[in-house]
């Protein structure tokens, strides 16, 4: 061969060699989802298992893997699993809430195909119809920074997952039929941490090493405030974010939020408490784990440690104080704070209020007046497939409308790549916790009292976090700027469960007139038809 031959073939293996690394990793799991016996808070309940487990299994993932989930729903009743907080590009197929999917039926199964693509970080997954999430179903979900990029910490000596929140003796079927009777959800039995009730459940750590915890409350109705005994927390990362690592003696967590802490085993050898207990409730409940040195000399004793209960200043000083790391890097290997999120001009504002309406004699949860009910079919297929009748957009309004509530079935419509101001407003005396599948927004300002065009000023437009999940606080509201970098049909809900069930949730349609596989991927083959999807 002469040299240039030499040369075409060598660039050729490359591009094959490239080609191939191109390609990112599969996982596969395979999840039986079926009833079993539980004990969270000692009496014996149904609770939901995945491969006999509750929590369930573990979803350790690495940035843009594609992941292979088979869920066999071996219940008696239709199923569906949604990922809190993985955004699924360009596929809201896949995101297992009601408006995108077709239940699974009883007996049958389904596989989801989604990538965590360009994203790092601690987040969940739990059961999303039926109030199934109050019996269990759910569990950790972490995506790891891929290995040559840096993160700003040493690797610990463990990562370990928390999954806490309330917890009802009743069952999923009973509180779904107070909710259905008009009445809101009662006040929580007691919390649970990965499934236990207190000091049932063991971290063990060695002296002198330091750990990583990922903290998520996946409760029903209320935020925890959660701290170690006699430990700091180094806050490293919330919802794909690394942030400033600043020191806290205990942190809340709101409905759905999660938040990653370093902690160093760097006290006396003897065990200590794991402790979270409510925020904002009359009634305190609390739930201990036991941190445990491996040459511990002595067992917890004495009361835990106790929290802060109601004071919601120093929630809004702790949230406040959240801030990002600008020159650590994210998912890519370029910082984070490259993105100048606070010089772009937004392209649209929506202001969104809750609020508790009793409509047709029952206690609902509204949006701008509006309280969602689901129809006949996902939306997400009605509009594929172009079925008229399911839906309308502009069915919700961009402000609040002031008039009483009612029932429709909520669908607002944006377009992909604007830039939206949303700033929740809530007039009511409790806290609200709200999410939005498929994107993350800059939290940009949160503050008492009504929020007018003045409030702006105030934003911090330079090093706030991103996230997929915020709390309002009561009579309070809170700003983001948002990105509509991903087309689909989006759910938009609050995380307290009952409220969610009721009606505060609505449809984020973001549309692309493109119809681009870039923009957005084609109906999975494998995807189930129901309602007036059937036979198209
Ligand atoms: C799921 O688990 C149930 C109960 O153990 C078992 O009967 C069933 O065969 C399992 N299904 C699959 C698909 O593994
Ligand atoms: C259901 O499971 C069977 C057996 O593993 C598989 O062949 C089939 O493709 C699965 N169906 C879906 C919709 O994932
Ligand atoms: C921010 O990240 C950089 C880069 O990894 C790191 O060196 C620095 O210690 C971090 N700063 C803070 C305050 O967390
Ligand atoms: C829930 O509990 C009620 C009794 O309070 C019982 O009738 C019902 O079958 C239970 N449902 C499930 C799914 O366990
Ligand atoms: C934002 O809007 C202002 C005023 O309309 C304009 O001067 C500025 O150039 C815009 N900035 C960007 C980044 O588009």
């Amino acid at each position: 061969m002469n040299f240039y031959k030499r040369l075409w073939y060598l660039s050729l293996l490359l591009v094959l060699f490239l080609v191939a690394n191109g390609e990112d990793p599969y996982r596969f799991y395979t999840w039986n989802v079926t009833y079993g016996d539980i004990y969270p808070l000692g009496i014996k309940q149904q609770g939901i298992l995945i491969n006999g487990q509750f929590p369930g299994p573990q979803i350790e993932s690495v940035t843009n893997d594609n992941l292979i989930i088979s869920v066999f729903n071996s219940l008696n009743e239709p199923f569906l699993i949604s990922w809190n907080g993985v955004q699924q590009r360009r596929n809201s197929w896949q995101d297992g809430v009601y408006g995108t999917n077709c239940p699974i039926p009883a007996g049958k199964n389904f596989t989801y195909v989604l990538q965590v693509k360009d994203q790092i970080g601690s987040y969940f997954y739990f059961p999303s119809l039926a109030f199934h999430k109050a019996a269990g179903g759910y569990g950790a979900f972490k995506i790891n920074s891929r290995p040559l990029i840096p993160v700003p910490f040493p690797p610990p000596a463990a990562d370990f997952s928390i999954l806490a929140g309330d917890w009802y003796n009743r069952n999923h079927t009973d509180l779904k039929a107070i909710l259905d009777s008009g009445s809101d959800l009662p006040f929580p039995d007691g919390l649970i941490i990965n499934g236990h009730g207190s000091n049932a459940y063991t971290f063990t750590v060695d002296q002198g090493k330091t750990y990583r915890f990922r903290i998520s409350n996946v409760g029903l109705k209320t935020s925890i405030n959660f701290r170690i005994q006699g430990h700091k927390m180094q806050l490293v990362e919330v919802e794909g974010i690394h942030t400033l690592q600043n020191s806290y003696d205990s942190i809340d967590l709101h409905l759905g939020q999660s938040y990653s802490v370093l902690v160093t085993a760097d006290q006396p050898p003897q065990d200590y408490y794991m402790v979270v207990s409510t925020r904002f409730t009359s009634q305190v409940l609390t739930a201990t784990s036991i941190l445990h040195y491996s040459n511990s000399a002595r067992t917890v004793s004495g009361p835990p440690p106790a929290g802060l209960t109601t004071q919601i200043d120093w929630s809004l000083e702790q949230a406040r104080s959240l801030r990002r790391n600008l020159t650590a890097s994210g998912p890519r290997p370029n910082p984070q704070g490259s993105y100048h999120y606070g010089l772009i001009n937004t392209t649209r504002t929506i202001r969104l209020e809750n609020s508790a309406p009793i409509i047709n004699g029952k206690q609902r949860f509204a949006v701008n007046s509006v309280s969602f009910i689901p129809a006949d079919t996902p939306l997400k297929l009605a509009d594929y497939f172009k079925i008229q009748g399911v839906f309308s957009l502009g069915s919700i309004p961009d402000s609040p409308s002031g008039g009483g509530g009612y029932l429709q079935t909520s669908v607002m419509a944006a377009d992909f790549r604007g830039y939206v101001e949303i700033v929740f407003e809530n007039p009511e005396d409790s806290l609200q916790s709200w999410h939005i599948d498929g994107h993350h927004f800059f939290v940009v300002g949160m503050d008492g009292g009504q929020w007018s065009a003045a409030s702006r000023s105030n934003y911090n437009l330079i090093d706030t976090i991103s996230r997929c999940t915020v709390q309002v606080y009561p009579n309070s509201w809170t700003a983001v700027y948002m990105p509509l970098d991903n087309v689909g049909i989006w759910n938009v809900r609050s995380e307290d469960w009952g409220r969610q069930y009721l009606g505060q949730q609505f449809y984020l349609r973001v549309y692309s007139s493109a119809n681009s596989w870039r923009d957005e991927y084609p109906l999975p083959s494998n995807a189930l038809l129901c309602g007036r999807a059937v036979g198209h």
